[in-house]
Formats: C-alpha cells, structure tokens, sequence
C-alpha cells in the first residue's frame, strides 16, 4: 500500500517513514524542507535498503500537490506531519502559522478529496486540551483553548477533519494526540535536527553535553511537582512512529464517516530534573544546568491516559527511558551538527 507523508523529512516524519518502510509500505514524501534535511531521508533509503520517493513541495501549493497525486493515483492514506511547531515563535508570528498549518491543511484536505484519498492520520497534540483539563489527559474530555497561536491550529485542525467528515463521510480520520516525543533512531542516523536554539527540552541537554551549549535553563524550581520542575509524559520517537502505523492499520479495518482522538504517550510523568539526572547517569555525562524564571504558557505538569490507544489501536509506549536517553546521545554524539 502507497502512502502519501507530509513533512516526512522532520524528526517524526523520518522516524515514521522508516517504521513504515520496514512494515512493507510504499511511501511518497512531500516536504518543503522549511525544517528539515533532506539527508534525513537519505539514511532512511540507507538504513532500510528502500527508496523514498521524495518531492520538495509545499503543502500550500495546490498545483504541485495535485500533480503528485496524480503521478501517484494509487496513494490509498495520507499521514500529514507537515507543520510549523514553535510555540514561541507562533506567539510572535500567529499568521504564519495560520497560514501555513490551518490553511495548508485545509488546501491539502480539498486536493484529497479531490482525488478520493479518504485515510488520514493528523499529527495532533496534548496541546488542544488547553489550560484547565484536569490530568490525565483523557479522549473523552472536551478539548480547551491551547494557550498559544500553534495549540490553536492544532485545535483548528481537529475541527475542519471533524466537520470535513461529518459532510464527507467517505474519510475516515485519526488525531493523534502526541505527548512530549524525545530519542532517536536506535542505529544514530536519524534523529532531532532542531534549527537554532533548542525550544524542546532533549535537544538541548544532548547540546549541552556535546559542548555545542554552556549550560541548561530549567524554566521554574517552583511548580507544585515532587521536585518543583515541570513534568510530562515523555515517548520515544521510535514508539511514537509505531503508533502511526498503528492508525494506518486501524483506519482500514474502520467503517468511512469515522473521526477520532487518541493520545500517544506513556501515561507516566517525569520532571526536567528527572530527565536531566538519566541523561546525565545512562550517558555519563555532566549537564551544567541553572534555575531561570518560568515561562509564559508553561503548565505545571500534564500526561496521558493512554488506556484508548491499547485498547482500540494495539500500541503502547514500550521503550524505556533509558532508551529514550541512549539513542538521544548516540544521536548527539555522533552527528554533533546534525545533518550538516
Ligand atoms: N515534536 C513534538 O514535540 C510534537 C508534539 C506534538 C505534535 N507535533 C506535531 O508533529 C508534527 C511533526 O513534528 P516534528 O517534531 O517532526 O517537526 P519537524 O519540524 O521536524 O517536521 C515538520 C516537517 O514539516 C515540514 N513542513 C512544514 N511546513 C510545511 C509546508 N507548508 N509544506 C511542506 N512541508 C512543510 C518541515 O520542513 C519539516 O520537515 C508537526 O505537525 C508537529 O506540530 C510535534
């Protein structure tokens, strides 16, 4: 079966692509390398002795989507990654952000719809259960208002997949709802390749033990946690990429008009300080670190129920967390620029 990845270079979306080439899918990536290189998908050919097909193409570009739908008719599901995620930056540039998650979307959905390609897998977040739920995070609550312009296009997103099927009942669609995803490719090829600074919390540890950074900020020592540090439920990419193909699986075997939610997490939660003091033990490595003020936005803590996603879908997080600190270093460690 051919199926179509959207933002298939990034960090999931590579880790993905590998878990479904392995599994006998045949995949099609369209990405516009905003974030991303494409190297990553050459050491997935590599890794997995398969090709990719790959086209440098904005999810906006209805033209160029189109064509590749159409060189490619037999595309049977869409796994869609492709999004900008700076929460930060997002507060300062919302329109872009508008523009490039919810519009492209919606641009992407119409050109499905259009050449009768109705399985969808949507790269949701915990995000768009907003400031107030109650922890654990579980499906059956109504989602809030996300603080920040990119939890709002999440959000938004969700609403037109919802809307799209209750008018369009031949799609059936999967929001996937992640939690904090770290690690990497066991084998160190593929991994996290942030541009600039690190707004996520592994890249920067694995930054600051490669020497690349001085020193770690913890944003807050004053939460009301067991250690004062921001928690949340952290997956291993690897396990997360499973969970997609998981959905693939899923969504074929559902009847069309089907639209749900399911978290993917490991339903535990870990401070920073937790992390940072695995990191520093499986890896043996020392991260220099220093209180900073809390951030703008930043919940205590959250995590999943994940009760939902090995019921329906079969799949749990069952990686450890020292896997989760391993590969993030042997990552780290071998390719201290990244992709460059
Ligand atoms: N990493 C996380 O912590 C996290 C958590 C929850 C949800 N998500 C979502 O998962 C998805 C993948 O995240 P990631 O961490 O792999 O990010 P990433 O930036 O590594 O991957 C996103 C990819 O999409 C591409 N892209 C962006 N806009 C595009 C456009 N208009 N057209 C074509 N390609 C475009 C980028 O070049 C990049 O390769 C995103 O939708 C993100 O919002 C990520």
């Amino acid at each position: 079966m051919k199926v179509l990845v959207t933002g298939g270079a990034g960090y999931i979306g590579s880790h993905t692509v590998l878990e479904l080439l392995n599994v006998g899918y045949e995949v099609v990536v369209i990405d516009n390398l905003c974030n991303s290189s494409i190297e990553s998908l050459n050491r997935v050919e590599e890794l997995t002795n398969k090709k990719v097909t790959f086209y440098q193409v904005d999810i906006c570009d209805r033209e160029k989507v189109r064509e590749v739908l159409r060189i490619h008719s037999d595309i049977a599901a869409t796994i869609h990654f492709a999004a900008l995620k700076a929460v930060g930056e997002s507060t300062q540039i919302p329109l872009k952000y508008y523009q490039n998650n919810v519009h492209g979307t919606v641009s992407l959905l119409e050109e499905l719809q259009q050449a009768e390609i109705y399985n969808f897998v949507f790269s949701s977040s915990a995000t768009v259960y907003g400031e107030e739920a109650p922890v654990p995070y579980v499906e059956t609550l109504k989602t809030g208002v996300p603080s920040s312009a990119y939890g709002k296009s999440k959000l938004m997103i969700e609403q037109v997949l919802e809307d799209l099927v209750k008018s369009d009942t031949k799609f059936k669609v999967a929001n996937l709802r992640y939690f904090n995803p770290i690690g990497a490719h066991e084998s160190g090829q593929i991994g996290e390749d942030p541009n600039g600074i690190p707004n996520n919390l592994m890249p920067f540890v694995s930054q600051v033990a490669v020497g690349k950074r001085e020193k770690l900020s913890i944003f807050g020592n004053d939460y009301p946690t067991k250690d004062g540090t921001c928690e949340r439920d952290y997956l291993h990419v690897v396990d997360l990429a499973h969970g997609h193909v998981k959905a693939l699986e899923w969504l074929e075997d559902q009847s069309a008009g089907i639209c749900e939610a399911f978290n993917l997490g490991t339903g535990n939660p870990l401070s920073v300080l937790e992390i940072v003091n695995k990191f520093s033990q499986v890896t043996g490595t020392n991260i220099p670190y220093e209180y900073a003020p809390q951030r703008e936005g930043d919940l205590p803590a959250f995590w999943a129920d994940a009760e939902k996603a090995k019921t329906k879908l079969n799949w749990t997080a069952d990686k450890s967390l020292e896997d989760m600190m391993r590969d993030t270093w042997n990552w780290q460690s071998n390719n201290p620029q990244g992709y460059k």
